[in-house]
């Protein structure tokens, strides 16, 4: 879409990314274990994450002034023709363990994309439909993006994706689209069903108030627990990276933890560069008393294994 509009075709997209399997989705994708294509497409450069807590650059938030943002345009000015047909990001990035960018760092790359016509194309698979607290993870960021692409939560299950753009952009894609199972009409149902659900059940502000319960409760585990080394996210998206006494990543550990809390009932996620980052992306009606269950199982186990 972002090509047909602009007629443009290179893109920039953040390391450490996760954007998918086809091709051109996996060439854009910037962690090496999901980039099984040997043969990648070309004419995509990688920008520094906005990953505040092992920054890239080396730099600490604020006093960076947002440099990773900046990086953009460096980017764009030296390693393109000057003329890239879009900046490709997920508003918190899922894989690269939970990474959520720092305020103002949108606002800054969608200037300097307006400056060079490039398109700002939002990656909501994970963070879409409620997760954040917000319909979209974007609108905590105060920025409005080109094109937006959306899939898991929509569906609940059922397979189905999507992708929004303004209707000027939209209007540029005139050719055929059909294909065999796209506007399937069971996962079409499905998706209108969730967003009802969403909406009729408050699912927006049960993410909020629980993250901001489970965070908290992980802070106090922080307290006692030297293994957790931070703790971010947004809604019910959110992260514990596990590190050792030098800050550097504790996979092993987090892997002994994660088996211990399966034995006790508890499926928790893991992601992270480092493979080092206990994720958290629960079901949005997990409950209160959920919530206080997982975190006194977690303060268990982590006694037990003394970290
Ligand atoms: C952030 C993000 N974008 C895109 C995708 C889409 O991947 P796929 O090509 O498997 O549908 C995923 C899947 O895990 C994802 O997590």
């Amino acid at each position: 879409m972002a090509q047909i509009y602009t007629g443009k075709s290179e893109f920039i997209a953040l390391k450490n990314g996760l954007h998918g399997r086809t091709k051109l989705t996996m060439s854009l994708t910037g962690i090496g274990m999901w980039r099984t294509d040997p043969n990648p497409v070309g004419g995509i450069n990688f920008a520094p994450n906005p990953y505040c807590y092992r920054c890239p650059l080396g730099k600490k938030h604020p006093e960076c002034n947002l440099a990773c943002a900046d990086a953009i345009e460096d980017i764009i000015k030296t390693a393109t023709s000057g003329q890239p047909a879009a900046f490709i990001a997920e508003s918190i990035q899922g894989n690269a363990g939970i990474v959520v960018p720092p305020k103002g760092y949108f606002k800054r790359v969608k200037e300097i994309l307006s400056h060079y016509g490039a398109l700002f194309i939002d990656d909501e698979v994970q963070t879409g439909f409620a997760r954040t607290g917000k319909m979209f993870a974007i609108e905590n960021f105060d920025v409005v993006p080109d094109i937006m692409s959306m899939a898991k939560a929509l569906g609940n299950g059922a397979p189905i994706s999507a992708f929004i753009s303004t209707a000027e952009i939209a209007d540029t894609y005139t050719r055929p689209g059909a294909s065999t199972l796209g506007g399937n009409p069971v996962s079409s149902t499905a998706g209108l069903a969730v967003l009802e659900y969403i909406e009729e059940h408050q699912l927006m502000e049960n993410a909020n108030a629980r993250g901001e319960q489970l965070r908290k409760g992980l802070k106090d585990l922080q307290q006692k627990h030297p293994i957790i080394g931070d703790i971010r996210g947004l809604g019910l998206m959110d992260g514990a990276e596990f590190v050792k006494p030098d800050g550097s990543p504790a996979p092993e550990e987090l892997d002994s933890v994660l088996e211990a809390m399966k034995d006790r009932g508890f499926i928790i996620g893991k992601n992270g560069i480092g493979r080092n980052v206990m994720a958290f992306q629960p079901p949005l009606v997990i409950t209160e008393e959920d919530i206080n269950e997982v975190l006194n199982a977690l303060d268990m186990v982590l006694m037990e294994q003394q970290l």
